[in-house]
Parts: structure tokens; sequence; C-alpha cells
């Protein structure tokens, strides 16, 4: 599958508000300043599309957009930034868990940590609680341009060591660079294989 059309259909302010549709969707989720709304952009090929900030918490709401007619992408918010107090995962926000929990059209859910980083564990407790409520999910390193071959494998097995602690069946994994777009064939065969299933 390639990419042909992608375009900007939403920005919902809760899960309530968001479209009503019939496709499969796949959410990008991860701590501000990530590289979400970036790697929304390499995928589909465009500058501009959802927007990017390097002052951390740029995408405050649920912006959606349509692929190829028949399936959609969302930029969800950064966690890490606003701190509700009110759930009970630290730094996220009701509006956040209640679209993973309650949108019907979910099908998959992009957790992306930056490959730099040590596991944090706001990223793995966030894991381990999408793993307790079977809410499928990937991990997607990001800024891989950073990092040499070697270091961004050693990144991966440093996370995985750290995740078998707190998951059982470790999560499908893909390394990134908006930059470079290394990844970007792997997650969209991915997300062709999953549409078929949805
Ligand atoms: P919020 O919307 O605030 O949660 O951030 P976000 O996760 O959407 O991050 P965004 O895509 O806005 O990128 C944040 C910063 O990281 C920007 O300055 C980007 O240019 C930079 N960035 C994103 N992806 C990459 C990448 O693959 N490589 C490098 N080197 N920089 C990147
Ligand atoms: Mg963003």
């Amino acid at each position: 599958m390639s990419i042909q059309k992608a375009k900007f259909m939403k920005s919902a302010v809760s899960v309530k508000d968001c479209l009503a549709h019939r496709y499969p969707e796949y959410a990008f989720i991860g701590r501000s300043n990530v590289g979400k709304s970036s790697l929304i952009n390499a995928l589909t090929n465009q500058k501009e599309l959802a927007r990017t900030s390097a002052k951390p918490g740029k995408t405050q709401i649920i912006n959606s957009f349509q692929i190829n007619n028949d399936w959609f992408l969302v930029d969800l918010p950064g966690y890490g930034y606003t701190v509700t107090g009110k759930s009970d995962l630290e730094g996220f926000n009701e509006m956040i868990l209640q679209y993973i929990e309650r949108r019907d059209n979910l099908n998959h859910l992009f957790v992306l940590v930056d490959s730099r980083h040590k596991p944090l564990s706001q990223d793995v407790e966030f894991m381990a609680w999408l793993s307790r409520h079977e809410i499928p999910f990937s991990i997607i390193f990001t800024k891989a341009d950073k990092l040499s071959k070697a270091q961004a494998q050693k990144a991966v097995q440093v996370y995985k060591k750290v995740l078998s602690e707190y998951i059982a069946d470790l999560p499908e994994h893909f390394v990134t660079s908006a930059i470079s777009k290394m990844g970007k064939e792997e997650i969209v065969e991915f997300i062709e294989k999953l549409n078929k299933e949805f």
C-alpha cells in the first residue's frame, strides 16, 4: 500500500466529539515533543498536515486525518505536559484515556518513545496499563537519525528488557525517523495488514 491521499478531517475535543465513521483508526500517542505530528507528516508525505513545534504541548486536541479514503490516522495530544491529577495515570488527561478506552474505531495504538532516552517510568507504566486493558499497541522509536544503527539497536534491547518486567507479550516495534523516513514502509505495511483484520 502507498499513501496516495491524506486529508485533515476534524479536531475533536472529546471522544464523543470524534467523527462518526466506519473505518479503522490508528492513533499516535507519546510524550510531548516525541515526534508524533512529524511522523504523521512523514508517513503521509506532507509538510504541515499535522502541526509540529519545537515547543512541547503543541497538539492539545484529537486531530484526525483520512488516508486513501479508507482508514484514519489520529494525532493525540502529548502526555507528561498537562497534569490533571484526575486520572490514575498521572500526566494523562481524561480525554486521552477516554479516547483509548471508548473509541470503537481504534484498531491499533502506536506509542512513540524517543530512541535517545532510557525507558521512562511514565511510558512503561502507560504500556503496562494498555496491556492490562487489552488495548492492542506497538512501540515506535523516534528520531533514530540522531543515533547510529548500533546505538538504536541497543536502545531497543534495553527497552524490551525493562518492558518485559511489566508485560508478558512484548509488542511489535518500529525504529523510525521523520527526517530520513526510516521505518515508514514497515509502519505502512503493518497498517495495511491490520486494515484487513478490522
Ligand atoms: P506535541 O504535539 O507537543 O505533543 O509534540 P509531537 O510529539 O507532535 O512532536 P513534533 O512532531 O511537534 O516534534 C517535536 C520536535 O522534534 C520538533 O522540533 C521536530 O522537528 C523534532 N522531530 C520530530 N521528529 C524528528 C525526527 O525524526 N528526527 C529529528 N532529528 N527531529 C525530529
Ligand atoms: Mg504534535
